[in-house]
């Protein structure tokens, strides 16, 4: 669904000083949850709005602003799905129609960037003669290359001439690579992104006012040429960049770095402009960015509408309780302190854990207390309202438990049952296992219906993933709790059914076991990661590997065997590299180069052949396209939706590949293997 339709007003304010003025405010009749977007419509409003100015031949400047809280946010992203090149030329060059004739008014204009700025929404400010940047200002990025195009309505021309090639790239590539980094005003102004930073109370005034003294001429607006004398290492800096974050796998920013340099080189505008023209035109219909604009809307909006959602009452939760406050228990914690800000009771075994726990938790309010992002005296507060103790006594009055205790199944059970004896009958039941079965854990209580998984990823501020797990007895009211939990706690929650490893576990294992098979026949694992990160993804899988743990890895490896012996197999590698005690499989101290033990112990399956890196990255496709297909007919998920936003939210894994299943389908391998994409038409979450 497209955005609603943005129009340009025009007003003329008169000035004393400077004469009749044009006042041209973008706004699409909403308010600020519904950002102004530029697309066809908009862009045919502006035109219109210019041609009236221009038509008065007493306007003496132009002011040009958002409605509040919001400058522009972009083209409208939906008008790009599944677009022709031809299409996307004539979106792309009504877009550098309408932003050239604003910069050829011939009076002076000032964009006043009163709110978010994103994309097309900057690069129409950098058309103007002045900027005015409001203090409150923000987000601002060019997050185009993030969604695998680039800035072609002159952003990659004008950044550059206005703000070096250096800054120029921060935005364009280095920002949007970085998991699409947004920046605030400040930033914005230290960049030199605009010539002045005015405080919020009377920005419009302010801006107005300068303007008319630029008219008037009573103040002038130079700006030094931009010093290029390092132009080569930042374009080789960039470069780098694109191939760590996406291996090759997405044209654009390499695309987008080719045309900053020529207009770094002192290359012709207009040469520059219908080069990205041409580049839109081939990347904007390109599986890539068609994918980035499918996951966009599974991460921006389908997420938030939590189609799986019961419709039943969540729980008020006014006292919290973690049990286990290790690792996660205390990342738990420190979460649901700052985003319920209610009483939290942290419960584990151990007095020395439980002061280690208090001071992670203490620490992450007071990081936010030195950010400015919570006031002091409400960190203090929230300090004092934490219980840390041994005793379950304590939980009493607890609307909700989540327990963090290690991962076995008897010590969850014995949790669960301790917990039922002094919680009220409706209080709601959590567990944070990655691989045990939640249904099992629940079997011997008196109230099972109150239990439900809710699988944080490690860590936990930074993962927006929540796997929120059903098992079969679950009431809707604790289903909806957990989803209310997402919400509240700012996670992206996506229904699970009980089964081992859920999703993005049991996705990443299998993914594993076929890359471990081509290490069985010879494969080097620094040459199977690489042949991995040639589909984009961040890292290849024994670099996870030793982020994960190789006894985790290997007990993970257990409980899916369990589950489904013959498509995860018991690799005796795999329980050799548990053995041996290593962090990962990689001795980073010498590169990028396996321990000794682990190349003298690994066993080459006898008379295999090594893979080719093509041969592999076919082999863990058709593994994972395979497991997603038993995740669907099992109903692990509703729908291969669900698949892409785990990989994409738990697993990192980009959105210039949907995910994946959105990348199996557009490669054609999910028409080999099962006659159908996996992404069909109709979104099964939805009902
Ligand atoms: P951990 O070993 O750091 O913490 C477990 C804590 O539970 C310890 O402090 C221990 O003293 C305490 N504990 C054990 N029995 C208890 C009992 N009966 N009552 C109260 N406390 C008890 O383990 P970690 O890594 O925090 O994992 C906890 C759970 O979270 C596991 O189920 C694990 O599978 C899951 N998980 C772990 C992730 C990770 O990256 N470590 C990621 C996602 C889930």
């Amino acid at each position: 669904m497209s955005d609603p339709v943005t129009t340009f007003k025009v007003s003329y304010p008169v000035s004393p000083s400077a004469g009749r003025l044009a006042l041209l405010t973008m706004d699409n009749g909403h308010d600020h949850t519904k950002p102004t977007t530029l697309g066809v419509d908009a862009l045919a409003s502006l035109e219109r709005a210019l041609d009236e100015v221009a038509a008065q031949s007493d306007v003496k400047g132009l002011l040009l602003t958002g409605k509040p809280f919001v400058f522009a946010a972009g083209a409208d992203l939906n008008q790009f799905a599944d677009v022709s090149p031809e299409d996307a030329r004539y979106g792309v060059s009504a877009g550098h129609d309408a932003f050239r004739r604003l910069a050829s008014l011939e009076v002076p204009t000032l964009a006043a960037i009163n709110g978010a700025t994103l994309g097309g929404g900057l690069e129409l400010a950098l058309h103007c003669d002045y900027r005015t940047l409001s203090e409150t200002a923000g987000p601002i990025a060019f997050p185009e290359v993030f969604l695998s195009i680039l800035p072609g309505w002159g952003g990659t021309q004008l950044a550059p001439r206005l703000l070096g090639s250096r800054a120029a790239l921060q935005l364009i590539i280095h920002n949007a690579l970085s998991n699409n980094r947004m920046i605030q005003a400040r930033e914005a102004f230290d960049l030199g992104l605009a010539d002045r930073l005015l405080a919020p109370v009377d920005f419009l005034e302010q801006s107005l006012a300068l303007l008319e003294r630029l008219i008037t001429g009573e103040e002038t607006i130079t700006r030094p040429a931009p010093d290029e004398r390092h132009l080569d290492e930042a374009l080789t800096e960039a470069r780098k960049v694109a191939d760590d974050r996406t291996h090759g796998a997405t044209p654009a920013p390499y695309r987008a770095i080719d045309l900053v340099e020529h207009a770094a080189r002192g290359g012709d505008l207009e040469e520059g402009r219908q080069g990205e023209i041409d580049a839109m035109a081939e990347l904007v219909p390109a599986r890539q960015a068609q994918a980035s604009i499918y996951a966009f809307n599974l991460v921006q909006s389908r997420v938030r509408k939590q189609p799986w959602k019961p419709d039943a009452e969540p729980k008020r939760l006014q006292r919290i309780g973690v049990v286990g406050a290790g690792l996660m228990g205390s990342q738990l914690g420190a979460l649901w302190l700052q985003r319920y800000q209610v009483p939290l009771v942290m419960k584990d075994l151990d007095q020395e854990v439980l002061a280690r726990s208090q001071s992670t938790i203490e620490g992450e309010l007071d990081k936010r207390v030195q950010r400015g992002r919570l006031d002091a005296a409400k960190a203090e507060w929230l300090k004092s309202v934490v219980t840390y103790t041994v005793d379950d006594a304590d939980l009493a009055g607890c609307d909700l438990v989540i327990e963090a205790v290690v991962e076995r199944m008897d010590v969850k059970k014995r949790v669960f049952a301790d917990l039922e004896r002094v919680l009220a009958p409706d209080a709601v039941l959590a567990t944070n296992t990655s691989s045990l079965s939640v249904a099992e854990m629940a079997a011997d209580l008196q109230h099972p219906e109150r239990v439900l998984g809710l699988h944080f990823f490690n860590p936990v501020s930074a993962m927006p993933l929540l796997e929120v797990v059903r098992p079969p007895h679950v009431s809707d009211g604790t289903m909806a709790t957990g989803f209310a939990a997402a919400k509240t706690l700012r996670k992206s929650g996506v229904q699970v059914a009980d089964a081992p490893g859920f999703v993005v576990n049991r996705i990443l294992m299998r993914f594993m076991g076929a890359c471990g098979d081509a290490a069985n026949r010879g494969n080097a694992f620094a040459d199977i990661d690489d042949a991995i990160k040639g589909l984009g993804l961040p890292m290849g899988p024994f670099e996870l590997l030793g982020l994960v743990g190789l006894e985790v890895g290997a007990h993970v490896l257990r409980v899916m065997h369990e589950g489904y012996p013959d498509r995860f197999p018991l690799d005796a590698n795999f329980q050799m590299l548990a053995e041996t005690g290593l962090p990962g499989v990689y001795d980073w101290d010498r590169g990028r180069v396996p321990y000794d033990e682990i190349r003298e112990r690994w066993q080459v399956l006898e008379g295999a052949e090594p893979l080719t890196p093509d041969q592999i990255r076919t082999q863990a496709l058709e593994a994972v396209a395979d497991e997603a297909r038993h995740m669907l007919d099992e109903g692990v998920v509703a729908d291969a939706r669900d698949i892409d936003t785990c990989m994409i939210l738990g697993a990192g894994w980009p959105f210039f590949n949907g995910g994946i299943c959105k990348h199996l389908d557009q490669i054609g391998l999910s028409e080999k293997l099962f006659g159908e994409p996996l992404v069909g038409p109709h979104d099964r979450a939805a009902g």
